[in-house]
């Protein structure tokens, strides 16, 4: 099939453009670089612009010139604080643009949609592990615009037959095990290549945001699932709506969670070392524990992971922040 990558070059969307060119599939990267990486997209192979999904001439012209089949949406903001301090930026960029985005596929006559959505749609779980039908209440605003483009895409399920499939990550890490491919954002707010940095003595220490939550250490529990466990996800989302199976939505995550100390216990381990933390005061917004149910994928979809232990989710990271300690700044060398 022919794959539109939107936001191929960014952190999961690379590996996922990876991942469907290995499952034999043509893929075409659209991503702006605000974000991403243009040798992420390079290392994909396939074709690559750069530009934006709200220009609607140019996404229309890439849907028709390259018979895309399958669109695959990551080209988003996804930085819960600064949703929080900019919400005009994320209204603007993920629904605004993320709108242009259909109505530039329904012009060219493409009808199906793989969005990538995020655990932050939940809000403050009342129940864990947290299936898909649980009430979503946002706490922030990133989580408002993602389940916002759920609505939308269910909107153009029911007028124009739009089949689309939401990916709900829960705590997206790890890097292709290579290590010519992984995280590397600025500024980085994500826990694991914050302890990795640490490790590599980049930044002084880690700060543990609270140690006062109701879990058995104080800290925060977060399911971690590996990024290349979520390339596949999306390879299978891909091939489930091209065989005309109806739209859908479901969570990723591995079903396991591990509290922000272990974290860095086994990010200990994996670089041999002691990595320097403090503790500090709460981070506005995180809810204690976030822990996926992934029943339903693996049943419907067959999804498996194939990275779950966390010390493997570790090491991968380790590997390309150790060969990348400047990301893809040194990627070329
Ligand atoms: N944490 C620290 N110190 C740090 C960074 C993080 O203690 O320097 C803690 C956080 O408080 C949290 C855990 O580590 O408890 C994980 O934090 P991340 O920032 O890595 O991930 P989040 O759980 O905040 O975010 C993830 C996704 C978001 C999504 C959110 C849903 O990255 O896209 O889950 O709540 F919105």
């Amino acid at each position: 099939m022919n794959i539109l990558v939107a936001g191929g070059a960014g952190y999961i969307g690379s590996h996922t453009a990876a991942a469907l060119r290995r499952a034999g599939h043509r893929v075409v990267i659209l991503d702006n670089l605000q974000t991403g990486h243009a040798p992420a997209a390079a290392a994909v192979g396939g074709a690559f612009v750069e530009g934006d999904i709200g220009d609607g001439a140019l996404v229309r012209e890439l849907l028709s010139r390259h018979q895309i089949d399958v669109v695959v949406h990551f080209a988003a903001n996804s930085l819960v604080g600064e949703s929080m301090a900019r919400p005009e930026k994320y209204w603007s960029n993920n629904l605004g643009n993320g709108l242009r985005l259909l109505e530039a596929m329904r012009e060219a006559g493409v009808d199906k949609i793989v969005f990538s959505s995020t655990a932050a749609v939940y809000g403050e779980p009342e129940r864990v592990p947290i299936e898909e039908d649980h009430p979503k209440a946002p706490t922030n605003t990133y989580g408002m615009t993602k389940l916002a483009v759920e609505h939308l895409l269910e909107s153009f399920d029911r007028a124009y037959n739009f089949r689309h499939i939401s990916l709900r990550y829960f705590n997206a890490a790890g890097a292709d095990p290579s290590g010519e491919n992984g995280e590397d954002h600025d500024p980085e707010t994500h826990l694991i290549p914050i302890v990795l940095q640490a490790a590599l003595a980049r930044r002084d220490r880690v700060s543990i945001f609270g140690n006062d939550y109701p879990t058995p250490d104080g800290t925060c529990i977060r399911d971690y699932i590996h990024v290349v466990d979520l390339a596949a996800a999306h390879v299978l989302a891909v091939e489930a709506l091209a065989e005309g199976r109806p739209s859908a939505v479901y969570n990723l995550g591995n079903g396991n969670g591990f509290s922000v100390r272990e974290v860095i216990r086994t990010a200990e381990k994996v670089v041999g070392r002691a990595i320097p933390v403090e503790e500090t005061g709460r981070r506005e917004g995180d809810p204690a524990v976030l822990v996926a149910s992934s029943e339903r994928i693996r049943h419907e979809l067959g999804w498996k992971p194939e990275f779950a232990g966390l010390e493997t989710i570790v090491a991968t990271s380790w590997r390309w922040h150790k060969s990348h300690p400047e990301g893809f700044r040194e990627g070329e060398s």
